[in-house]
Order: structure tokens, then C-alpha cells, then sequence
């Protein structure tokens, strides 16, 4: 008799949990399915960002031309001893290299030999761009001159190894823009 009754009423339990708890596995259900139809949706639309965001991201050059201007820009600003704005250019001639390489760490020569951009810079980034660093933070005009030469060298060897060897680099002779004062005696504006 004790049995029968355990019987009936474990049958009941698990028949009312099923009903319970039914619906609401259908319900995980339709949820799951939906949930991947939006991620269907988001891919395509992803997707398209992507190859949105890819062109127009700036051309290899256009970021060289960045490190260009600003590592021009150094020289003058070393030049006059002024010695914080070096150091801005000196930041952004480097992050603009890195940032050519975050978009492109390896390239191609024009014979299609893949070159590991992102291994040259690591020599150079603890050579002579690191020596190069040292003379602006301790203010030396006689080391920052050498240093700001070798580190040209070392644009140069990319390039050269990027199939690149007509982009020969030079000290500039010219200032690449004439808004921001180079003198670090200047009162205006104050
Ligand atoms: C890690 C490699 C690497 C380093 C370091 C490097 N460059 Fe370049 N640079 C390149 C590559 C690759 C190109 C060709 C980009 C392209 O057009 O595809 C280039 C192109 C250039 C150009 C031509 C841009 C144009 O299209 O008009 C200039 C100018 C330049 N670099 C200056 C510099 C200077 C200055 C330095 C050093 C402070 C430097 N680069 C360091 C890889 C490098």
C-alpha cells in the first residue's frame, strides 16, 4: 500500500515538473533560434563594416607620410633645443611607424617576397630609435644629432628591405610646416 501511494506521487511530481517546466524549454528554445538569426544579421551587417572600415583605412604611404612630416619636424625642434616638442615628435614619428605596422606588419617587395616589417622595427625600436629617445630626454644637441642620422639609416634599411631602395631619406632642409615655433624662447602667444 506505502509503495503504491510513493508510486503515485513521485509519478505526480515528475509529471507536474514536466508540465512546469515544458514551456519554458520551448521557450529557450525559440529565444536560442532568434538569438541566432540576430547573430546572422549582425555578421552580414559586420561584415560589411569591415570591408567599410578596410577602404578607408590610410594607404601604407599615406601613414609614411605622417612619419615623414613629424620626424622632419624633429630635426628642426632638436635643432633649436627645444626639447619637449622634440619629444612630441619624437613620439609621433614612432607611433605613426607602429601604426603601419598594428595595419601592416609584413608587406611586399614589387617581386612579391614577403618581408616581416614588424621584426625590423623591433631591432631599430631598441637601437638607434632608443638612442635617439635618450638625447632628447637628456637634452644633448651633440648626441641628439648623431642619433637623429643612424635613426635615418634605419628608415633607410626598411626600406631597402621593402624593396624599396629609391626612398632614400635625407636630413631636411627644409621645415615641413611653419605654424608650430620651433624656438622654445618664444613669447608669443603667451
Ligand atoms: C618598418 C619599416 C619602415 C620603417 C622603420 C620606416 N619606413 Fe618609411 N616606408 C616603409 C614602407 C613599407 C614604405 C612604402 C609604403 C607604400 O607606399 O606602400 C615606406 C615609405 C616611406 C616614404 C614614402 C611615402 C610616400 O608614399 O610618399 C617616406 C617619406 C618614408 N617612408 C619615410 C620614413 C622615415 C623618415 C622613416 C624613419 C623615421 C621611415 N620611413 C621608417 C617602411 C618603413
Amino acid at each position: 500500500m506505502l509503495k503504491t501511494v510513493v508510486v503515485f506521487v513521485c509519478g505526480a511530481l515528475i509529471g507536474g515538473l514536466v508540465v512546469w517546466k515544458l514551456p519554458a524549454l520551448g521557450q529557450a528554445a525559440v529565444k536560442d533560434q532568434a538569438k541566432t538569426e540576430t547573430a546572422k544579421v549582425d555578421l552580414t551587417a559586420l561584415n560589411n563594416d569591415v570591408a567599410r572600415l578596410k577602404s578607408i583605412t590610410p594607404s601604407n604611404s599615406h601613414i609614411m607620410e605622417d612619419v615623414s612630416f613629424h620626424y622632419s619636424n624633429l630635426w628642426f625642434a632638436g635643432q633649436k633645443k627645444n626639447w619637449p616638442l622634440a619629444m612630441f615628435y619624437y613620439n609621433e614619428s614612432r607611433n605613426h611607424i607602429r601604426w603601419l605596422l598594428a595595419k601592416s606588419p609584413t608587406t611586399k617587395t614589387p617581386e612579391g617576397e614577403v618581408v616581416n616589417l614588424q621584426g625590423i622595427f623591433d631591432g631599430i625600436d631598441t637601437s638607434s630609435l632608443a638612442t635617439l629617445k635618450k638625447s632628447i630626454e637628456d637634452k644633448k644637441i651633440d648626441e641628439f644629432t648623431p642619433a637623429y642620422k643612424l635613426t635615418l639609416e634605419s628608415c633607410y634599411a626598411c626600406h631597402k628591405s621593402a624593396g624599396r631602395p629609391y626612398l632614400r631619406p635625407m636630413i631636411p632642409t627644409v621645415p615641413p610646416q611653419s605654424i608650430i615655433n620651433y624656438s622654445p624662447d618664444a613669447s608669443w602667444p603667451s
